[in-house]
């Protein structure tokens, strides 16, 4: 039986490869910081880390990992179950109600990670006779979570207030719209114009959700995410967002936002219903997370300063970098060929960054995208510019 399909696979694989979009993972062997080894050949070779969407730096921080520990003495190390038969302890209600502290929301529940919390979203609250408006540069799991649901569809360009006003006229026959859009769009670094959409969800009745992967920890005066960067408290219904990223940057997701969708998706979200509990580890880590950001913004201002002088230097050198607010950067080099070799020389020099071209980015926008982190130290960040600049000058893309 198996040989047929077998022989197929090999072909798919050997096709991917052939337009090279085969991905191969790089072996890390350092817990995850700004300064980690690779495995290279049979030695650890020490490289630079910036392409971790590890923006607060949280992800090696001491306090965290002892948290981890402290959970897992105190709770074990799972629940051998779903929440809702005999997954739930009390320091999980502690994480929902902190993580409702920090966005300013009525309820959260917890996933397993962000991908389940879009997974388990619009099926559990929309049927055939409403309508998801949703931007065209929406994350993979947002896009399976429309799939998943009845919804009619429709769909905006990026960004395109012109283009998400026509789709919600058209979705006025519907009985309810909601809008949905990443915060911060994770190829450009650009933030959703969410005063905007809250805007418009007034003008067409809809209401509004917002992915905070990429945007919360990350954009607002502290770091609080959309809702403090546009002042929208109140205006976002609902939220979701991952303790993989700026949070801790293990694993775990959430949904954040009215009483009563939450309510909903604790009775029908199937990977809630249908998937294990948090183990305690990540939860304590979580907790120790939000109540560090509680205290203090100061990593936040770190980050935000070592974006701010990676841009200036970068764009003193000549770079071209995509206007942003987060701490994605974009350094646009346009040609896929160039994109590819310039991160290999990259990490050749020792900085890890990741080109990205077509498909993964529209055709002729190749680029190297740069993730900044409150782990970054400014001499870090010295020794990636003068890569860029050396490796920059080598293959032409400046003077
Ligand atoms: C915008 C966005 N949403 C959701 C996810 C999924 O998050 P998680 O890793 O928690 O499943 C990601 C992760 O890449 C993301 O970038």
């Amino acid at each position: 039986m198996y040989g047929k399909i077998k022989d197929f696979l090999a072909k798919e694989l050997q096709d991917t490869r052939e337009a090279g979009l085969y991905k191969e993972e790089r072996i890390i062997t350092s817990k995850q910081s700004a300064e980690i080894t690779i495995k290279d050949g049979d030695r650890d070779k020490p490289v630079l880390n910036f392409c971790a969407n590890n923006y607060l730096g949280l992800a090696d921080h001491k306090e965290l990992i002892q948290a981890a520990k402290e959970a897992m003495d105190r709770r074990g190390n799972g629940l051998a179950s779903v929440r809702f038969i005999c997954g739930t302890q009390d320091i999980h209600k502690e994480l929902e109600a902190a993580i409702s502290d920090y966005f300013k929301t009525d309820d959260t529940i917890l996933y397993a990670a962000c991908f389940d919390a879009n997974g388990g979203l619009f099926g559990s609250l929309l049927g055939e006779e409403d309508a998801i408006i949703s931007d065209s540069l929406n994350h993979a799991s947002i896009i399976d979570g429309v799939r998943l649901c009845k919804a009619k569809r429709y769909r905006y360009a990026n960004g395109d207030m012109e283009d998400l006003e026509v789709q919600l006229k058209a979705a006025q026959e519907q009985r309810f719209r909601i809008i949905v859009t990443d915060g911060v769009f994770s190829m450009d670094g650009n933030v959703a114009p969410m005063d905007k959409i809250c805007d418009l969800a007034d003008k067409y009745d809809a209401l509004v959700m917002v992915d905070e992967c990429h945007s919360a920890g990350v954009v607002g005066k502290t770091g609080h995410g959309v809702a403090e960067l546009f002042d929208l408290y109140g205006r976002i219904d609902i939220f979701t967002g991952t303790l993989g990223k700026a949070f801790g940057g293990a694993v775990g997701g959430f949904t954040t936002g009215r009483k009563e969708i939450i309510d909903i998706l604790r009775q029908r979200s199937r990977p809630y219903l249908f998937s294990n509990s948090l183990p305690p580890s990540v939860v304590g880590a979580g907790l120790k997370t939000f109540s560090l950001l509680k205290e203090s913004d100061a990593l936040h201002t770190k980050l935000m300063d070592n974006v701010r002088y990676f841009r200036e230097k970068m764009q003193s050198l000549g770079f071209d970098i995509k206007p942003t607010q987060s701490a994605i950067c974009a350094v646009m080099l346009y040609d896929a060929p160039l994109s590819q070799k310039f991160a290999a020389r990259m990490q050749e020099e020792g900085i890890y960054v990741t080109g990205f071209c077509y498909p993964v980015v529209p055709k002729n926008e190749a680029r190297i995208r740069v993730q900044l982190s409150a782990a970054h130290e400014h001499k870090h960040i010295d020794r990636c510019v003068a890569a860029f600049e050396k490796i920059g000058k080598e293959l032409g893309v400046i003077k």
